[in-house]
């Protein structure tokens, strides 16, 4: 069964299952994902082939897998309306990114700041695939024709890259095969950043479990990670521009915006002159709230791995039946027999 799209265009996102899914990923990409499936088509793809851009244990993999899939399940994603399917299950995904290495120039990728942080300093021992990652990702949303795609702010160079893809392959081959894909990059949530550097961005791979609220947090452990977030000694201002220069105050606000729909403007009106370890509480109670239904279902859905493999395989065999007429196209296109 398709999505019968009241608006036309084509959804397309994804995320790495490289464990410890947190409210970065929630409210920069998850929460819209749930919201989007009600006006247009969509998949939803778990990208277990970008997970492997950087070193994943086999048997770890699989778990994180299906514990991604529950999290956009838990999050509100349908999977008898939207397409819910791992990557590695579509070869599409693979031929597309082939063709896109040859199309991508290497100036382009090498002005990838993702790569550049992923690869630090040891740039010569990171793996081919971390530098042509972000040509995966173009194949990912072409392959589908996705006309728009829902992430948070830190994917804005790779969806940028994927347009000059798209437009670099309609040109060499005259061909108007893609479209340019608009990203969606919404509120408050689209840049979470860690609970312990107001500077860095919310992250499954830092080392401090303290930097991050997880989708698994029972309520006491993230009541302390809030507690514990850090802050400064100045309280609430009237409104969003007394944040300036407070980036961990400015985090805490915009979580709490984006958890309860409202500006950041609103939130700092609606607690004026409380200091932080008050508003805190406030945040815990509205964290909690959002989160707690979504942690319970995602322990739910873990205790039935077969359920979760079903709906992979099921949404793989949709996403293949509509990446199969587009691959052809683009072969036609290159001149393949
Ligand atoms: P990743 O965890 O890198 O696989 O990201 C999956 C999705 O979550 C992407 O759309 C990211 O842009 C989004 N995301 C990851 N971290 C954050 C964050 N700290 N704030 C907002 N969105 C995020
Ligand atoms: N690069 C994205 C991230 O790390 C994940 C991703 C892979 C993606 N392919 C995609 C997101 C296609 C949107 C569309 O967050």
């Amino acid at each position: 069964m398709t999505t019968s799209p009241q608006s036309s265009g084509r959804v397309f996102s994804g995320a790495q299952p490289s464990g410890n899914m947190h409210l970065g990923n929630y409210l920069g990409a998850f929460k819209n994902w749930a919201r989007l499936q009600d006006s247009y088509e969509a998949l939803y793809c778990v990208v277990d082939m970008h997970a492997i851009t950087v070193w994943q244990d086999p048997v770890e993999l699989q778990k994180q897998t299906r514990e991604a899939a529950a999290a956009y399940m838990a999050s509100g994603v349908d999977p008898s309306r939207s397409i819910l399917y791992n990557q590695s299950k579509v070869a599409g995904h693979a031929e597309l990114a082939w063709i896109f290495n040859c199309i991508a120039r290497l100036g382009w990728l090498n002005r990838m700041t993702q790569f550049k942080d992923k690869a630090g300093k040891n740039r010569e021992k990171a793996s081919v695939g971390l530098y042509i990652y972000p040509n995966l990702m173009a194949a990912d949303i072409l392959l589908y024709k996705a006309t728009h795609v829902p992430v948070g702010q830190d994917q804005k160079q790779h969806l940028e890259l994927t347009r000059d893809i798209a437009q670099k392959f309609n040109s060499d081959y005259s061909a108007e095969v893609f479209p340019m894909t608009e990203p969606v990059i919404m509120g408050e949530g689209a840049r979470v950043m860690s609970l312990r550097d107001g500077n860095k961005k919310m992250s499954k791979s830092d080392p401090s479990d303290m930097s991050r609220i997880n989708l698994n947090d029972n309520t006491d452990t993230l009541a302390a990670k809030i507690r514990k977030a850090r802050t400064d000694a100045e309280p609430m201002p009237s409104d969003a521009s007394g944040l300036e220069g407070r980036a961990e105050a400015a985090n805490l606000v915009g979580i709490y915006a984006a958890l309860t729909d409202q500006s950041r403007d609103s939130v700092c009106a609606e607690h004026e002159g409380q200091g932080f370890a008050e508003f805190k509480k406030s945040l815990t109670d509205v964290v909690t709230a959002k989160l707690a239904p979504i942690t319970e279902e995602m322990a739910r859905l873990q205790k039935e791995p077969d359920y979760i493999d079903s709906v992979l395989a099921d949404g793989a065999e949709r996403a293949s039946a509509l990446a199969e007429p587009v691959l052809a196209e683009v072969k036609r296109a290159v001149g393949y027999l």
